[in-house]
């Protein structure tokens, strides 16, 4: 699990991920207004204090290639109750993607889930990430719901999902 002093590790990979998963679908000024209020130190520093909510890095041998961040209780972005954790980050660099990593991080996290008793992974993704739906659609995920995003100025639906433990 990470801590504080992971801080600036976080927002770069934060960073970067989000920029390479997003960029090519939408504006350059939602871009930036999102990434500047979600992933700035002090935001990241709040969310690495809340004691409801983890972050993981992802390592390949000694390589950081991915992080995910779970919440539960009141730290989940929408009102579930303490049978739900919401993996509300999930993020590989993009040389790492499509070999099979994405799934064995998964892994982990059901793990986690597990560990913390809850009975249901959730998670908020954007209807035009098809890579992502599909993703986890495959490893058991099925929707549920949808909920608003907001990307700048830019609304955004997305698919609520959810894995039964
Ligand atoms: C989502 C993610 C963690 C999945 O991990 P992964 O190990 O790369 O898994 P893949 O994306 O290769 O697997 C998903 C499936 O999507 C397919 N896929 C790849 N590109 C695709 C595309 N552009 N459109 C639709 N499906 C696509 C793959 O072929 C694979 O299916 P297959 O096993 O039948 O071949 C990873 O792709 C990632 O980090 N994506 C960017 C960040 C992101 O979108 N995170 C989720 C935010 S909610």
């Amino acid at each position: 699990m990470c801590n504080i002093k992971d801080l600036e590790k976080i927002v770069d990979i934060a960073r970067i991920t989000f920029d390479d998963t997003f960029r090519a679908s939408n504006t350059e000024e939602n871009m930036n207004a999102y990434m500047d209020s979600s992933f700035s130190k002090n935001k990241l520093t709040e969310e690495l204090k809340n004691e409801e909510s983890e972050f993981y890095f992802a390592y390949l041998n000694d390589s950081l290639i991915g992080y995910f961040k779970i919440n539960t209780g009141r730290a989940q972005t929408e009102d579930f109750d303490n049978s739900y954790l919401e993996l509300e980050r999930f993020y590989l660099l993009k040389e790492f993607k499509g070999q099979n990593f994405g799934k064995q991080i998964l892994e982990k996290v059901v793990n986690l889930a597990r560990g913390k008793n809850v009975k249901y992974i959730w998670l908020g993704v954007w209807e035009k990430n098809y890579r992502a739906l599909k993703f986890y659609g495959k490893n058991g995920f099925t929707k549920f719901g949808e909920h608003f995003f907001i990307m700048g100025r830019d609304k955004q639906v997305d698919h609520l999902m959810k894995l039964s433990l």
